[in-house]
């Protein structure tokens, strides 16, 4: 609708002599089809003019706007409601969603300004559990949003390679390797090295209940990497090759990419300098057994190091903040990370505002709530009843299992069942973390999440899956021939109006980093369809209906691509049978 609003907003700020866009953003539906087909509220031009808004209404309907698809101006209140010519209307809307092709829904509003996301950024030495689900699967809907909005978008998967913990892992591997096999078959010999360094780290923790000097042989072991001893290296490097070989499974899985994939091991260096840095500024205190900075009154200090000299998290991302505003000089860096982090990056943004980096105000901590499993009934944080961690994995699998099933059920006709059912299953569980605003906890309820019915993946597959049907079967009939004049029903203008705000929606998703404005967007527009569908015939063999179906086809069409970016674009496949 932007082209719409933009043309009549010009239009009027000519005859009222305001700057339009003040009025762009105003315009809404009213609440009534009968009052008109689009409403402005007059109440900031009534301010910039100095007049009473019924008295600036009434003025302006009264004024020629020449705008040829408006028929009519008619003041109500307050408001100004313009009634379409409707067949001027559809007929230049039409042309417009057909120029955008099969791009439909990217704009410009980002043009010349970057965009850094952080997302994923798992841990290695661990399995991705289903809570990294959120973070990873968020984190790349932001980044495919932004970019059709224009954007220029820097993905970054900032791995936890580097810390205490590698220290302790690598001492594990000396004391209980052997007896883990490792001698006889080697990590990467094995089908999930994960699993087997796990139950390392797990040991690890049980031993030192009776051998507390375990502790310091690991703080030792951790020392000798970050010095670069060849071994510690050579152990370290192996365990990081191995989990980004397993990530990378899930994220060809999930359709997940980055434009660069760093570890918090690629900071030791510049750590330094900035640790100096913030000497230099006054700002590092001693406390008791740490060097710190202070945020404020009710906030705990930021630790920068401890005493025996190791860095922490906090300050391999005060380095990470300063190489990426070096490298790509950004609008804004987010972090797509768990709502939990968020005493963490209250301060780490505060301390680069004390530093004064000019980036201070560009860096937000995109937070989003927890991921709950269903545990005895209830529900509990991202572990089953055993305690186990819930696998990203296993949940997959899972999920595509119930999806394959429901088609067999449903004696669905595709021409690759794996293929589908492994699209519906993987989509079924992206939809459900792009439904609800994301800073929302989450209850992952896999049953309810694969089901075609209510408001899931499958549903809105589904959703598609029918528009190519109805196309499929118009052989017929020829989009292309659509002049959009026969889109001239109360009802038919709806749904064109809907699908006309798709590039709107796509840009205000990205500008708010919330990817469930498009899930809500395509969920409603959805049933708009279905009632449409209900309703109205799209398909009428009556030759003398020639010209309106193919106009009806021509807006199906056009959901059809809709729903096609909509879905990519949240990072789920559109299928076009199922
Ligand atoms: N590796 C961290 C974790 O698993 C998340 C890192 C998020 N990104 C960041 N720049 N701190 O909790």
């Amino acid at each position: 609708m932007q082209t719409f609003k933009r043309e009549l907003a010009a239009a009027i700020a000519a005859v009222a002599d305001v700057p339009p866009e003040t009025l762009e953003g105003l315009f809404s539906s009213p609440p009534d089809r009968s009052l008109g087909d689009l409403a402005l509220p007059c109440f900031p031009l009534a301010k910039l003019r100095k007049t009473a808004p019924p008295q600036i209404a009434a003025e302006l309907a009264e004024a020629d706007l020449g705008v040829p698809w408006v028929k009519e101006v008619r003041a109500t209140g307050p408001y100004l409601n313009f009634r379409f010519d409707r067949g001027r209307f559809s007929t230049a809307a039409l042309a417009e969603l057909r120029a955008a092709g099969e791009e439909y829904g990217r704009s410009e509003t980002g043009r010349e300004r970057t965009v850094v996301i952080d997302y994923s950024s798992p841990n290695i030495a661990k399995h991705l559990a289903v809570h990294h689900l959120r973070s990873t699967m968020l984190g790349q809907a932001m980044a495919n949003l932004f970019r059709a909005a224009g954007y220029r978008v820097v993905g970054v998967n900032h791995l936890g390679d580097w810390g205490t913990s590698f220290g302790k892992l690598l001492c594990a591997m000396e004391h209980f390797g052997e007896a883990e096999g490792l001698t006889a078959r080697p990590l990467a010999e094995r089908d999930d090295p994960i699993a087997t360094l796990n139950s390392l780290y797990t040991r690890f923790h049980a031993e030192m209940e009776t051998r507390p000097e375990l502790e310091e042989e690991a703080r030792e072991w951790f020392r000798r990497l970050e010095t670069g001893d060849p071994l510690a290296r050579a152990r370290w490097r192996e365990i990081r090759d191995l989990s980004l070989a397993r990530f990378q499974r899930l994220y060809d899985r999930l359709g997940v990419s980055f434009d660069e994939v760093i570890g918090e091991s690629a900071f030791e260096e510049r750590m330094g300098t900035v640790v100096e840095e913030l000497e230099a500024s006054g700002l590092l205190e001693e406390s008791e057994d740490a060097q710190v900075v202070s945020v404020g009154e009710d906030v705990p200090p930021f630790l920068v190091r401890k005493k025996d000299g190791t860095t922490l998290y906090g300050t391999r991302d005060l380095a990470a903040v300063q190489q990426r505003w070096e490298t790509w000089h950004f609008d804004r860096c987010l972090y797509v990370v768990d709502a939990g982090q968020g005493l963490h990056f209250r301060q780490l943004f505060t301390v680069v505002e004390k530093l004064g980096w000019p980036c201070a105000d560009r860096l937000e901590h995109s937070a989003f709530g927890v991921m709950r499993m269903p545990v005895d009934g209830g529900w509990a944080k991202g572990r089953t009843r055993d305690g186990r961690v819930v696998l990203l994995e296993e949940v997959l699998d899972h999920a595509v299992e119930c999806a394959r099933r429901a088609m067999e059920e449903k004696g669905a006709e595709v021409d690759d069942p794996e293929a589908t059912a492994e699209a519906v299953g993987v989509g079924a569980v992206i939809f459900s973390d792009m439904k609800a605003r994301r800073g929302k906890d989450v209850n992952f309820d896999l049953d309810k999440i694969v089901s075609f019915e209510g408001e899931t993946g499958p549903y809105l597959q589904y959703t598609h899956v029918r528009f190519c049907g109805i196309l499929r079967k118009a052989a017929g009939y020829s989009v292309s021939e659509a002049t959009g004049q026969h889109l001239d029903g109360e009802a038919d203008l709806a749904l064109l109006q809907e699908v006309l705000l798709f590039p709107e929606v796509v840009a205000r998703a990205a500008e708010e980093a919330e990817p469930s404005i498009v899930g809500q967007y395509l969920l409603g527009l959805a049933s708009s369809f279905n009632a449409y569908y209900a309703q109205h015939r799209v398909l009428d063999d009556d030759p003398a209906a020639r010209g309106r179906t193919t106009d009806r086809l021509a807006l199906v069409d056009r959901l059809r691509v809709t729903f096609r970016n909509g879905l990519r674009w949240l990072g789920i496949a559109p299928l076009e049978r199922m």
